[in-house]
């Protein structure tokens, strides 16, 4: 698959087979975040991998899922991802704008994941404290985000529109999410209409 392909295929996957992912695959996609764009530089990002099973339970229950169908598309106990990436900034490095960083990276690490035939949902809704709590994080480290991964058990659909971007599902259970049109969203040159 190349590049633009990927990124056109890729979606938000909110539920996984059971299968494990090998440790050297998530290695990999952390890698894949490490060498992202960075402001100046900094890098400021340090990665936490979890894949022990007796952890996952509890860093289940620290996220929220799929906002708009709330609770209706929180993943089934034999659904649940399988690992865990936590994305933390080091604030010894960086005090403020990691977020940028942390976007670049997240977005290589998903792409990476894509190759391996991984399904990954990028969490931002999450209980930071507790997530801290449970892994002993210290707090030189701020808890940015987290992105859940395991092989995919769903293939939702993209779709083009406008007027309302809010993802469903359809009747049979597949979820479909909106993107604005390229019409909508690019202007040429000194061409920027209100819209
Ligand atoms: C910063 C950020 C935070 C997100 N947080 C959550 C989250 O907490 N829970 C969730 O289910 N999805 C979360 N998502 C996934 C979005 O809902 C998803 O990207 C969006 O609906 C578009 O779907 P797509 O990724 O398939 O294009 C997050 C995405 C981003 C970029």
């Amino acid at each position: 698959m190349n590049v633009y392909e990927a990124i056109l295929k890729r979606r938000t996957i909110r539920k996984f087979t059971q299968q494990t992912i090998d440790r050297d695959i998530l290695k990999k996609l952390v890698n894949a975040a490490r060498v992202a764009p960075q402001g100046a530089n900094l890098q400021p990002l340090k990665y936490i991998i979890i894949d022990e099973q007796t952890l996952l339970p509890a860093i289940f229950e620290t996220t929220k899922w799929a906002g708009y169908l709330y609770p209706h598309a929180t993943p089934e106990a034999e659904e649940r991802p399988v690992a865990y990436i936590v994305i933390l900034n080091d604030l010894n490095i960086k005090k403020a704008g990691w977020e940028i960083d942390a976007g670049a990276a997240i977005e290589n690490l998903i792409l990476a994941a894509m190759q391996e035939e991984i399904g990954t949902c990028w969490l931002g809704a999450i209980d930071r404290n507790k997530i801290k709590e449970i892994l002993n994080i210290p707090n030189q480290y701020h808890v940015e985000s987290m992105v859940a991964l395991g092989y995919p058990k769903e293939q939702p659909v993209m779709e083009e529109r406008n007027e309302n971007i809010k993802y469903y599902k359809d009747n049979q259970g597949i979820l479909h999410v909106p993107k604005r049109t390229f019409d909508e969203v690019v202007f040429y040159n000194k061409g920027v209409e209100q819209r």
